[in-house]
């Protein structure tokens, strides 16, 4: 049997990204619903990088219809599990299609401040800690067997960016590490 192929989905700047292909984990495919720096990192590593590109950002977005596009780039270049590295549109079919097989780090220690500003609503909420999550994802939002969990202190004076960059620090470390424990398990 082949090694299982990786792709990693992204919409931001890549650096979890660049801290998988930094941890030698091999990287099939890179794909953003954007434009994003993450795109200029996987294509600068020698990975298929593919823009699917979302362009309705409105109520009537179609997310089945992107979810197929999605789906379709990701069947293309035989891809058998998938890391969510900051992809920022909620695709909840797509584990339907990998089931089992996506994995995503969240910036907050799950259940706790699910959603795309768990950064800033542990701020808000006043807790002393947070951290990240590393889970299977399912069709619920930032729901799913957890993988590995690691707590983060929140500092005084800390702002949203500072702090989103000491969970990353950790997040850094603990995503390829449990993408290659979990790759390994297959
Ligand atoms: C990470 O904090 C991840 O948990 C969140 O988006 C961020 C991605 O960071 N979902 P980067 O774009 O890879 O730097």
């Amino acid at each position: 049997m082949r090694a299982p192929r990786l792709a990693v989905l992204a919409s931001g700047t890549g650096t979890l990204l660049e801290a998988v292909l930094a941890h030698g984990i091999p990287v099939a495919l890179v794909l953003a619903d954007r434009p994003c720096r993450a795109l200029e990192v996987g294509a600068a590593a020698g990975v298929r990088s593919e823009l699917v590109e979302r362009t309705e950002w409105s109520f009537g977005f179609d997310r089945a219809a992107y979810t197929e596009r999605v789906v379709k780039a990701l069947q293309d270049a035989e891809i058998d599990v998938v890391a969510m590295a900051g992809f920022g549109t909620i695709v909840p079919a797509l584990p339907d299609a990998y089931p089992g097989r996506v994995l995503n780090s969240h910036p907050a220690l799950l259940p706790a401040f699910k959603g795309w500003h768990a950064v800033r609503a542990a701020l808000d909420a006043g807790v002393t800690e947070t951290g990240t999550t590393i889970h299977v994802a399912t069709a619920e939002v930032d729901d799913g067997p957890i993988l590995a969990q690691e707590a983060v202190p929140v500092l005084p004076g800390d702002t949203e960016e500072t702090l989103h960059e000491r969970i990353k620090q950790v997040e850094r470390r603990l995503y390829p590490q449990t993408i290659r424990r979990f790759l390994a398990s297959l």
